[in-house]
């Protein structure tokens, strides 16, 4: 079977590298010249363990190539995904210009019955919107059907989810085109995957559903380690305990520095726009947005109460990431947390394993210095925060950094060091609930 997959971004690029796997032709499009010619030469723009080597390995084997030219690769496909992005309107909404772009070159390029899938996450109703488009639009008198089926790949895990899926969601009117699209997936229908065949708005919906309720319990359990820290409790034997009641479950469940990256705060906000929009206000998701923007002060709170006030004072800034194992610092708290850091006064030195250049990059202005190693940004400084817990700040050699710092504040909002540990080699330390 021949697919084209159009946007080169984490998702398209991983489900089209996935789905060549799976054996199937794929042809990624992408608009932007600069980033086909690099795929071409198997370069991928971002940083996602194991997509280089999957993009390589189908590339060789002739199942993966890259255009620009979305004609052409319509033309040799049966089904056609949509991996554009659907970043975050200024009002909160989706913007929905590249949906709306992609769907009118399809009606031009069109020249054949078509599947016409979406993974980009959209909100209920636009895959109905996409078709009406199509079909208003399109050149020649075809078929096409609509499939919505979203996608639930975490960034640094992607290609792992894409394999091994909890789900697999396809959402449509057509039981031959839902056929096509779950015949794509066979590998995973044969290990027994659970699929989730359904209408266009409820696949819709539980993408949005399931990305709102997970930052949800992010910001649940936020609010509860702040108030951990007043009552005095400890939120990381709590957050334990709740979990081992299935009904609440473990995962999602660790308090930090606020959630971040491309979907959670995107999406959360699109669904609170949308309930406002029809009459069906989020009360819930509005309070998980507000605890969240609250949280990501928390870091600066916290050196600020240590350092006893910022200004004139150095800090150190490990991870800039949102999470770790990707470069993305889209929505990080380190976008917040940084220039808050700035503007009370301190001097702040910043270190991440991959996400320098993208931090910089959203903040061309900000006066920091940029560091090689923790060790560097811990030199002289009043205070050390962990952002991101990467694996290579859980092993720090805290002797040598408390003997570099100026005074030993350890901020560390992931609690991936125990405290008493901390507090036994001289350091001040605080984490996220440990009242
Ligand atoms: C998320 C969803 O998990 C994925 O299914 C969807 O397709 C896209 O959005 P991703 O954005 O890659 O994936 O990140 P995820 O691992 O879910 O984490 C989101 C944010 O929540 C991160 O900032 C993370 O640090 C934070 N988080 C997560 C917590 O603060 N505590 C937790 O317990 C879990």
């Amino acid at each position: 079977m021949h697919i084209a997959v159009i946007g080169t971004g984490y998702v398209g690029l991983v489900s089209g590298a996935g789905m060549a796997d799976f054996g199937m032709k794929v042809i990624c499009v992408d608009k932007d010249k600069e980033k086909i010619k690099q795929l071409r030469k198997g370069r991928i723009p971002f940083y996602e363990p194991g997509l280089e080597e999957l993009v390589h390995k189908n590339m060789e084997a002739g199942r993966l190539s890259f255009t620009t030219d979305l004609r052409e690769a319509v033309k040799q496909a049966l089904v056609i995904f949509i991996c554009v992005g659907t970043p975050p309107a200024p009002d909160g909404s989706a913007d929905l210009s590249q949906i709306k772009e992609v769907a009118l070159s399809l009606a031009e390029a069109l020249d054949d019955y078509k599947v016409v899938v979406t993974k980009s996450t959209v909100p209920v109703g636009t895959n109905r919107w996409i078709k009406q488009i199509i079909d208003k639009h399109k050149k020649n008198n075809v078929a096409v059907d609509i499939i919505s089926n979203p996608e639930f790949l975490r960034e640094g895990s992607a290609v792992e989810d894409f394999m091994h899926p909890d789900r697999v969601v396809i959402g449509g009117e057509s039981a031959y085109a839902i056929a096509i699209v779950k015949d794509i997936y066979r590998p995973l229908y044969l290990a027994e995957t659970p699929f989730i065949i359904t209408d266009l708005e409820t696949a819709e919906m539980i993408k949005y559903a399931s990305n709102a309720f997970l930052a949800t319990k992010v910001s649940f359990i936020n609010e509860i380690a702040n108030l951990c820290e007043k009552a005095g409790a400890d939120v990381t034997v709590v957050a334990r305990a709740m979990g081992l009641d299935p009904r609440i479950g473990r995962k999602f469940l660790n308090p930090g520095p606020g959630f971040g990256g491309s979907c959670f705060p995107k999406d959360v906000k699109a669904l609170v726009h949308q309930g406002r929009e029809v009459g069906s206000p989020m009360h819930i998701l509005e309070a998980v947005l507000e605890v969240n923007e609250r949280q990501k002060l928390r870091a600066v709170e916290k050196a600020e109460d240590l350092c006893k006030g910022l200004s004139g004072k150095t800090v150190a800034v490990l991870g800039l990431s949102f999470k770790p194992n990707t470069s993305d610092v889209r929505e990080a708290p380190a976008l917040t947390v940084v220039p808050e850091l700035v503007k009370r006064g301190a001097r702040v030195r910043v270190y991440d394993p991959v996400a320098m250049e993208e931090f910089r990059h959203w903040c061309p202005d900000l006066e920091v210095e940029y560091v090689k190693d923790p060790l560097k940004a811990a030199k002289g400084a009043h205070a050390l925060i962990i952002l991101t817990e990467w694996n290579e700040f859980r092993f720090l050699d805290l002797k040598e950094i408390k003997n570099l710092m100026a005074e030993p504040n350890l901020i560390d909002m992931r609690n991936i060091y125990e405290p008493e540990v901390v507090k036994s080699l001289g350091f001040k330390y605080t984490g996220v609930g440990r009242g």
